[in-house]
């Protein structure tokens, strides 16, 4: 009977195994769309889609991703964020699933951030916080095909809201903080529990990668400054990104004072340049170009020839952009 049993269960065990192959094989063919309708919906790898300009399509589904990790408030500088901010971390289904059975990030490998405003003093809650308004969105995508580093980083927060693509930010931006700082292959794992351990990794200790976060960078401001409070400039876009040609919205937990108003960045590194170099990034003039003597609005601004330059009203903005020299001096 045992032995029976036991036969009977390496014959079914073949058999799975062969048809596993078989499907495997098939479905690297990408001929055989009934074998890869027969696995459930949620393993068929999915891979990161590209427009004709090389920018990554946000998934239609990303919000029903994995949820792999949260976090409040994380930040890379010393002393009180400007805000704290809701971080959830959600995984693609079939990369998840890759990840959980090899400890490895596949390539076409995409996961989410979402930025959230804290929320309370919301009825029935008469204590703490909850992840309110979504105030950003980021992916990061593994695809040594599109980028010969492996992995790249999108913002999807643009002057209007989500966007539904992003091209890939500098890599000083992203890149290089998730490269040097990051648990395993870029991903920050030591923040990610449910993910470690669905893998069978652990994450406690003394861990070098995390203690290292609290050291980067060097802050530039000190740990007692206060939270800036002036007027947001450029309706929160990055100067830093404006200045080299991109609209990327900033984030409100990281911030710089400079002059009568205060900038938004949309990482750490954007912001430690900003930091160095204020002139070259802030908006360069307190009066309007077209309007002598007039206010400007720090909302309302255009970028020429690397600088940004502030305006007192809409249609001073559009005159400007008209002819741009004939506003500006040459030095
Ligand atoms: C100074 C370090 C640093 C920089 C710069 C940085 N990140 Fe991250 N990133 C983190 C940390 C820490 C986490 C862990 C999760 C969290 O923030 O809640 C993370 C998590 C992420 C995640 C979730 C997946 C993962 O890899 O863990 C995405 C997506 C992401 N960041 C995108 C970006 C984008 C886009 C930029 C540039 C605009 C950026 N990051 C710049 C530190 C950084």
């Amino acid at each position: 009977m045992n032995r029976f049993r036991s036969i009977l269960t390496t014959r079914t065990l073949f058999l799975a195994l062969s048809v596993t192959a078989i499907a495997a094989l098939t479905l690297r063919g990408g001929a055989n769309v009934a074998a890869a309708q027969s696995t459930p919906r949620s393993a068929s790898p999915a891979n990161p889609q590209y427009d004709e300009k090389g920018a990554v399509k946000l998934p239609a589904d990303y919000r029903q991703w994995v949820f792999v990790g949260s976090s409040l408030g994380l930040s890379y500088t010393e002393g009180q964020p400007a805000m704290e901010m809701f971080h959830e971390t959600l995984m693609e289904p079939s990369a998840y699933k890759h990840f959980v059975e090899t400890a490895t990030f596949r390539e076409g490998t995409m996961l989410a951030l979402i930025l959230h405003g804290p929320g309370e003093n919301v009825l029935p809650g008469r204590h703490g916080r909850f992840a309110a308004a979504v105030h950003g969105v980021e992916m990061a995508v593994k695809d040594s095909s599109h980028r010969p580093e492996g992995w790249a980083y999108y913002n999807f927060a643009g002057a209007n809201g989500i966007r539904l693509t992003a091209a890939a930010m500098p890599k000083e931006s992203c890149y290089s903080c998730h490269a040097e700082h990051a648990k395993r292959d870029n991903v920050f794992l030591q923040f990610y529990p449910l993910l470690a351990e669905a893998a069978h990794i652990s994450t406690s200790g003394n861990d070098a990668a995390a203690a290292d976060m609290i050291a980067y960078p060097a802050p530039a401001t000190t740990p007692t400054a206060k939270t800036p409070t002036e007027p947001l400039a450029l309706n929160g876009l990055d100067p830093v990104a404006l200045v080299d040609g991109r609209e990327e919205m900033g984030k409100p937990e990281i911030v710089e004072a400079h002059g009568p108003y205060r900038y938004q960045f949309v990482s750490e590194p954007n912001r430690a340049r900003f930091a160095k170099d204020p002139a070259r990034f802030a908006i360069q003039n307190s009066t309007c170009l077209v309007v002598p003597g007039a206010q400007i609005d720090p909302t309302l601004f255009a970028v020429y020839e690397g600088h940004i330059y502030g305006f007192a009203t809409t249609d001073c903005v559009s005159e400007f952009k008209d002819q741009p020299a004939k506003f500006v001096k040459k030095p």
